[in-house]
């Protein structure tokens, strides 16, 4: 049998479009998405799939259901088999519930702690609902902070009682075991092993997890003196890990969704009072700063984030390093500030819930120039902090991992900073440089016995390698460099090794390589600085049909072509060792029709790899296009690249097989 945690994952992660999309060509129309159905025949599309419902529905034949239901019906699955097609396509481990007794215990044992859990919840409502104490104190807080009773009910909100043992005695008495109850942090232990509550006289903000249940509590204090915490939280335990929980998300997910949007929180308060001015798709982190794991979890429902920090300048400081992981998680993330030191929650107190959505709606700013700007502000005319800004915005900026994106901010930082582009990008280079090399490092220690990694070996697929007579690397190298960056320096190479190398091209007769390269590649924009400069030489020695010297290059003004050259002629001779010895007698002939192959490759590859870049970008375009006009010139666009590229593949399979 399969786990119920499993199913849930596996139905949470399952998106209707991908699910349906995988069988249905599906078109976006209106607030849908539609196509031919698949359980009948018909001309005309009737068949439905709502994203945000996460359903299908055939307005022809009748069909509907959610993405297990389609799975099912579709490939005559029973339940337990749609649930792995299912888990399958999302990479989610299938957990089986064939348990030895020891595995008996411990689930049995996460089951106690959840029931434990929610027993309490139910306690400290009734304990504030229903005592007078309850209501004088707990109760009455929170009528005075401003909040409904349908918010305080629709948040499990509850009271404890300011006793030393009131909750203890009472989950005795209900016969939950003393270890249970240390463990989850509904009580602490003393010396004499005598219990005691943990959250005595506080107001108690249950915390749930994804399905709505019960892992954990904050319990906030009523009294105004310093010396006491603010808030005291349950401690990590078997069903509650912080770092991969968002307060409220449980009630949010659907609006998310929705919105396509997540607004990012700090505290309890701010959760409730976004959700009595009508805004759910609210999340907290709690105070702490971000995790991967919660980010993860955001990703699942959106990539779209605004952060909604209070106007205090220290605080949203510190919090920038944290905002920076958001970006390295792919995330578009934009920053919303409050006046006066106001927090989401203040601010809803004070000017009401429809100026609060007006605030909102009218005062986001992306995320990348707000930190420019502030740290900017700082900075002042201070050149040497200016320099400190440049690398701070670059290092934000160099974690995103789309690469238009990146050029986008590029472009636009540099006018924001006022220097440029070129800077910038050089950088941006030095940093995810540096980065890579870190990594390597950090591989190669972990690794002794791996062979460094050598130049342009990496980039050679096995077969040629082993074609040429060379000994394919053992392990993949790390790559340093974007796959552009690195097919434009292997570009250079060739130009610079073998650009004057006369080849029989097919059609073409014979040509030297560097004009017959640049040829098929001159509808090619070469976007890395260095090699751009060694490239437009070789294209205005050819108009007088000139190839240059790879030494022309080794004293260029600009450091970074000369090293770059250097580099290129090195790599010539590490690549293929066997080049000089006894071996090459035998390959003579077959080495001009490597280079051949090499040179075609090298052109095919780089286009393709132009051709996927443009459709990266149509298909960021059609996210977002509503007209439907627009959206079948995308679709014709993007279909005409699509068969570029596959031919493309087609080519450089050909050539890899022979
Ligand atoms: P805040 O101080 O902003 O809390 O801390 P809040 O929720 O807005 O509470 P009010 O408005 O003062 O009543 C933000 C979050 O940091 C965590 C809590 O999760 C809180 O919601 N926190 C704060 C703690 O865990 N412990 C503390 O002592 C303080
Ligand atoms: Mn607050």
């Amino acid at each position: 049998m399969i786990k119920k945690e499993t199913i849930e994952k596996v139905l949470d992660a399952a998106r209707i479009e991908e699910v349906v999309g995988d069988f249905v060509d599906l078109k976006k129309r209106g607030t849908s998405l539609i196509g031919n159905c698949p359980f009948h025949n018909e001309k005309t599309p009737s068949f439905h799939v709502s994203v945000n419902k996460g359903i299908y529905k055939c307005f022809g034949c009748g069909a509907g259901g959610d993405s297990l239901k389609f799975i099912m019906e579709h490939e005559k699955y029973a339940y337990p088999e749609a649930i792995r097609y299912l888990a399958n396509k999302y990479h989610i481990p299938v957990e089986e519930i064939e348990r030895s007794p020891a595995q008996m215990a411990a689930q049995d044992k996460r089951e106690s702690l959840y029931v434990l859990n929610q027993w309490a919840s139910k306690y400290f409502k009734e304990q504030m609902w229903e005592t007078d104490m309850g209501k004088s104190i707990g109760l009455s807080y929170f009528h005075e902070r401003g909040y409904r009773d349908d918010i305080i009910k629709k948040f499990d909100l509850g009271y404890s009682p300011e006793a030393w043992t009131a909750l203890v005695d009472e989950a005795t008495k209900s016969g939950f075991a003393k270890e249970y109850l240390t463990e989850i942090g509904l009580a602490v232990e003393r010396d004499d092993k005598s219990l005691y509550d943990r959250f005595r006289g506080r107001v108690m903000f249950p915390i749930h997890n994804l399905t709505g249940r019960v892992i954990g509590f904050g319990g906030r204090t009523l009294k105004k003196d310093k010396n006491v915490p603010k808030y005291v939280n349950s401690p990590e335990s078997e069903i509650y890990h912080k770092s991969n929980v968002l307060y409220g998300l449980h009630l949010a997910k659907k609006a998310i969704i929705d919105h396509d949007l997540c607004f990012l929180v700090e505290g309890y308060a701010d959760v409730l009072s976004t959700h009595q001015a009508g805004v759910e798709h609210v999340v907290s982190s709690s105070g702490t700063s971000l995790t991967t794991g919660q980010i993860k979890l955001i990703s699942r429902y959106t990539k779209n984030v605004v952060i909604l920090y209070d106007g205090d300048e220290a605080g949203i400081k510190a919090s920038l390093r944290g905002t920076d992981m958001l970006l390295g998680e792919g995330l578009n993330v934009k920053v919303l500030l409050f006046p006066d030191g106001n927090d989401p929650d203040s601010y809803i107190q004070k000017f009401g819930a429809s100026e609060f959505r007006n605030y909102v709606e009218h005062n986001q700013e992306d995320f990348v120039f707000y930190k420019t700007n502030i740290l900017l502000r700082d900075a002042k005319e201070d050149p040497i902090k200016r320099a400190e800004v440049i690398r701070e915005v670059v290092e934000s900026i160099a974690l995103i991992p789309d690469e238009i994106k990146v050029s986008v901010y590029i472009r636009q930082c540099s006018s924001l900073l006022d220097i440029e582009e070129r800077i910038l990008l050089s950088e941006l280079n030095k940093i995810r440089l540096n980065k890579a090399r870190a990594i390597e490092k950090k591989e190669s220690q972990q690794a002794p016995d791996m062979p460094p990694p050598q130049g342009a070996d990496d980039w050679f697929p096995a077969e040629m390698l082993a074609a040429m007579g060379a000994e394919a690397p053992s392990m993949e190298p790390v790559k340093v460099e974007s796959a552009e960056q690195r097919m434009e320096k292997e570009l250079v190479r060739i130009l610079l090794n073998y650009g004057r190398e006369l080849v029989v091209w097919e059609g073409d007769g014979d040509v030297p390589v560097a004009p017959y390269l640049l040829a098929n590649l001159d509808d090619v924009e070469i976007v890395d600085p260095t090699c751009q400069i060694i490239v437009q030489e070789f294209s205005k020695q050819a108009e007088n049909f000139q190839v240059p010297e790879a030494k022309f290059f080794f004293a260029h003004e600009n450091q970074e072509v000369a090293a770059l050259a250097v580099d290129s002629l090195v790599n010539k001779y590490e690549i293929s060792p066997n080049w000089n010895d006894d071996k090459r007698k035998i390959y003579v002939p077959e080495e001009i029709e490597q280079l051949k192959m090499l040179v075609n490759q090298l052109i095919y590859r780089i286009k393709k790899n132009k051709i996927e870049v443009q459709m990266r970008t149509i298909q960021e375009e059609l996210k977002i296009t509503q007209n439907d006009d627009d959206l079948q010139i995308l679709l014709a666009k993007y279909q005409k690249l699509k068969e570029g590229e596959q031919l493309l593949g087609q080519l450089l399979g050909n050539i890899i097989v022979k």
